[in-house]
């Protein structure tokens, strides 16, 4: 019997056993149970994520019944879990913040942060990667970039860890991730007051001037903003540097090509993102009956675009099973595609661009101790919680 369950503790483990299954078996997945379907293969998910007129995430984008309404999507998530228009006024408003040039100029800051980081842990033989590098830095950034100060950043990453955890055999947002989501949002009441008595130059700041055809953001919708920011441009960062660093360390052969230069850090990370992603899975809201290779989803269902596995479609991806730092990921669908394309990407690349740079002009000689490392356990973010590293 074929069972996908993304809330299971063994999926966690290694879902591409399954994923492989599912793509041969039955690429368009009914999960009866738990009443959703599952597309696997590349070409179905790439047309749900072009076709938002089918493919709404007018309820948000995640599986648990709790943020499966308009309004806890549209709280929760921000223009996330929206559709065109009020996606697009959204997405167009913030667009004018957090612009190419507010991204690209934190380049030199990241690389400080990096190297603060990175600095004192030479000559200490070990570390967790995680609590001491790759699970800090992306909070920051986040966190430069919307003005919150360095002394609340450990307990908003804190925060944001348990937005996503989930327990096993529980089907929804657990108690403690309610409680999280809670306290996120009065810290950023409270930072978003002060900053609208006091603007300073951050991008939350900027929010609260924003205007385009004289329309602005209220304080409700900045809030979600935030929210969004926290889980969208943190924990998958974190998840991608700590993804690279195990994936290469796996691979001798591949870690060849990146400590003589045969290939970029620029293309490791690309197939870091290509071979496991940190966000896998994504929902969408079927608005109207459509028929996918013979089966019919209804107006109402439930449809999880399974990203992880469309990246290792052999329909697209030549021996697509394999870590190969030289190939074409182009067609990868790591950051989504049509409206709700990551507007995070190129700030994602840089992080992980700077932080491995940084990464290997130290440590190119670590090793890490699979034995002891351990995963976090959420639907649609793939990575490490723990991953110890000897160097
Ligand atoms: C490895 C890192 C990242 C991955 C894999 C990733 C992945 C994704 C994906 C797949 C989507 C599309 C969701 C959908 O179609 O339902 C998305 C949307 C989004 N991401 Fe990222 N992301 C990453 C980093 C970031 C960062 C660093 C930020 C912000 C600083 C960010 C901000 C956003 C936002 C705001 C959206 C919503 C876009 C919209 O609805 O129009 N992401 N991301």
């Amino acid at each position: 019997m074929l069972e996908y369950d993304p809330y299971a503790y063994a999926l966690h483990e290694n879902p591409y056993p399954l994923y492989e299954r599912l793509r041969g078996e039955a690429p368009v997945y009914r999960n009866q149970s738990m009443d959703f379907w599952a597309l696997s293969r590349h070409a179905d998910v790439l047309r749900a994520f072009k076709d938002h007129t089918i493919f709404s995430n007018r309820e948000g984008v995640s599986l648990d019944p709790k943020s499966r309404t308009p309004e806890a999507a549209r709280i929760g998530m921000s223009f996330l879990g929206m559709d065109p228009p009020h996606h697009t006024r959204m997405r167009g408003l913030v667009s004018r913040g957090f612009t190419p040039r507010r991204v690209a100029a934190l380049e030199p800051r990241i690389r400080e942060m990096t190297i603060g980081y990175l600095d004192p842990l030479i000559g200490s033989g070990g570390f967790d990667l995680i609590d001491d590098f790759a699970g800090r830095l992306p909070m920051d950034v986040i966190s430069e970039l919307l003005g919150v100060p360095s002394a609340d950043r450990r307990q908003l990453r804190k925060w944001a860890d348990l937005l996503v955890h989930r327990e096993e055999g529980v089907r929804d947002v657990p108690p403690a991730g309610s409680l999280a989501f809670g306290k996120l949002r009065s810290y950023f009441t409270e930072l978003l007051a002060e900053r609208r008595k006091t603007p300073r130059d951050d991008l939350l700041s900027v929010l609260t001037k924003l205007e385009l055809e004289g329309d602005a953001l209220d304080d409700m919708e900045i809030l979600s903003f935030c929210n969004l920011m926290i889980v969208a441009g943190n924990e998958t960062t974190t998840k991608l540097i700590g993804n690279a660093l195990y994936w290469l360390d796996k691979h001798p052969d591949q870690r060849k090509r990146i400590d003589t230069r045969e290939v970029s850090i620029e293309h490791w990370i690309e197939e870091t993102l290509r071979y496991d992603n940190s966000t896998q899975m994504l929902a969408r809201l079927v608005t109207q009956d459509v028929e996918i290779r013979g089966h019919r989803l209804a107006a109402g269902d439930l449809a999880l675009l399974l990203v992880g596995s469309a990246n290792r479609d052999e329909e697209v991806f030549e021996n697509a099973s394999a870590f190969d730092v030289g190939r074409d990921t182009s067609a990868m669908l790591s950051f989504g595609k049509g409206a709700h394309f990551c507007m995070g990407a190129s700030l994602a690349r840089l992080e992980a661009r700077v932080a491995l740079e940084e990464w290997w002009s130290r440590f190119s000689n670590f090793e890490v101790n699979s034995a002891a490392a351990s995963r976090v356990h959420s639907i649609n973010v793939r990575g490490f919680a723990h991953l110890p590293v000897e160097v």
